[in-house]
């Protein structure tokens, strides 16, 4: 806790901590109002939120409402209990198709790969878009809906700032489950857009709405919804005063490092948000995609890069989420086929590696694995020699280090008038490159041009790179100010 203050964050994201199987890293929710013995319990968790607050850091926590796990007590009970009974409205059973039903009910494919629906020993079959071990509830059964709402209030009750809703686009399947056209993957949790009929139906705004009403009631409080819908007149339904307060953008995540795509990125990002009460929402990496320095290239490159990103995510006006070890630059880890935990890795067919590569414990200090994270050296998923450079202890010493630019990043855009606006102009700028200011004026200049590019006029307030006579390296940004 000291250190997340020292480094200046408002607020955390805590991913599901409630008891689980662990079948998807906590997103299979046996019991969404308690604690993951693993993890600690009720009484540990007032604990933390109480530190938090004492120091001025909100907590948010994951709201998991598409699915719960299989060993959740409902789904144990629909698996008990006959077809068409009330325990098995809660989620979705359907009889398959074909002759003896031997069919699944229609063509979705799960996120993870094979079929959407696992067949039950009565012949029935049950929806999961994600793991067998992640049946989906059924929001158009009241009781579903009157549950999230108790979760809701529960955490609230405890103190919670708010939430991250997961699969916010899910939650609502259409009428008759028809087939989907058939589309080529794209990868993890892509958007398909129309004619993916699994996810953004128009029903899932009805689900929105009853969860602000409860927000509502908890003044301060907020939601920011995982909503992997590419359209932006379509992602601006959710931040409907009363829907969502904020959506990941999911553009700057998954743009390549270009001018052009950084530009469209934003632009979509900030076009989304403009018809909405919701400020933007900027993501670099989190526990479901390469992390950044890998996907910028790797190695010093993309180490280059992501300092050179971190001052344009954290220029640029709205929210920013930093994902853990975002600011150890940290890079993805190749893991060996047999700590692989992620369900992709299976169901794949072991042709995808999933997102284990990013989900490496943060190393604090140290020489050596496990870089006091752990008592043990058998953390959870293996962590990798090498990595003594980039623990805590090694960076806070190092002004130049990832983190010390996070930590001087993160207190000029707290604390700065220069930072201050809601939005930005984009200004000319030398080919390649990104220049914007904001109304407070702060300039952010990033150079993508492929040579030193000269800075323009104003004081250097904070630089990823020595700007050296007033240039400004290749894969580098600056922030000036007037
Ligand atoms: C979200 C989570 C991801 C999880 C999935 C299913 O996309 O971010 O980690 O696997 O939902 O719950």
């Amino acid at each position: 806790m000291p250190y997340l203050a020292d480094l200046g964050v408002d607020a955390l994201w805590i991913t599901p901590f409630y008891p689980s199987p662990m079948a998807d890293h906590g997103y299979d929710v046996a019991d969404p109002r308690d604690v993951e013995p693993v993890f600690g319990d009720l009484a540990g968790f007032d604990a933390l939120l109480a530190d938090a607050h004492a120091r001025g850091i909100k907590v948010t926590v994951d709201l998991v409402p598409n699915h719960s796990s299989h060993q959740r007590e409902w789904f144990t009970d629909a698996l008990a209990s006959p077809a068409g009974s009330p325990a098995r409205a809660r989620y979705v059973f359907r009889d398959g198709r074909g002759a003896d039903g031997s069919e699944p009910p229609n063509n979705w494919p799960s996120v993870f790969g094979g079929p959407a629906w696992t067949r039950v020993p009565d012949g029935q079959w049950y929806l999961h878009l994600f793991a067998p071990e992640q049946p989906d509830l059924d929001f158009t059964n009241p009781e579903v809906v009157e549950d999230l709402e108790e979760t809701l209030r529960f955490w609230l009750d405890r103190g919670v700032d708010g939430f991250r809703i997961d699969v916010a686009h899910g939650m609502a399947k259409p009428t008759g489950l028809p087939d989907m056209v058939p589309m080529e993957d794209t990868g993890l949790l892509a958007d398909h857009g129309p004619g993916d009929h699994r996810f953004d139906q128009d029903e899932v705004h009805l689900v929105h709405r009853r969860v602000r009403a409860v927000l509502d009631r908890y003044p301060g409080t907020m939601a920011v919804g995982e909503v992997w819908v590419a359209d932006d007149a379509r992602l601006a339904e959710y931040l409907r005063p009363d829907e969502l307060h904020l959506a990941f953008n999911f553009k700057l995540l998954t743009a390549a490092w270009g001018r052009d795509e950084l530009r469209t990125a934003i632009d979509h990002s900030l076009a989304t948000v403009a018809s909405t009460p919701a400020p933007a929402c900027w993501v670099l990496s989190n526990h479901d995609r390469p992390r950044h320095v890998t996907r910028y290239g790797g190695g010093e490159l993309g180490t280059r890069r992501a300092r050179a990103a971190v001052l344009l995510q954290l220029a640029l006006p709205g929210a920013a989420y930093v994902y853990n070890g975002d600011e150890l630059g940290l890079p993805d880890v190749d893991l060996p086929d047999e700590v692989l935990q992620d369900p992709i890795w299976a169901r794949s067919g072991h042709t995808e590696r999933g997102r284990d590569g990013c989900r490496v414990p943060m190393p604090w200090g140290g020489h050596s694995p496990p870089y006091g994270f752990s008592t043990s050296s058998d953390t959870w998923l293996p962590m990798p020699a090498g990595w003594a450079a980039l623990t805590v202890e090694a960076q806070t010493r190092d002004h130049r280090s990832m983190l010390s630019l996070y930590r001087r990043a993160l207190a000029i855009r707290r604390s700065s008038p220069f930072c201050a606006g809601d939005h930005l102009q984009w200004l000319p700028a030398p080919t390649g490159c990104l220049a914007f200011r904001r109304p407070g004026g702060l300039v952010c200049l990033v150079n993508l041009s492929g040579a030193p590019v000269p800075v323009p006029a104003g004081d250097v307030l904070l630089a990823s790179e020595p700007v050296v006579e007033r240039y400004l390296p290749d894969d580098a940004a600056v922030w000036l100010h007037p």
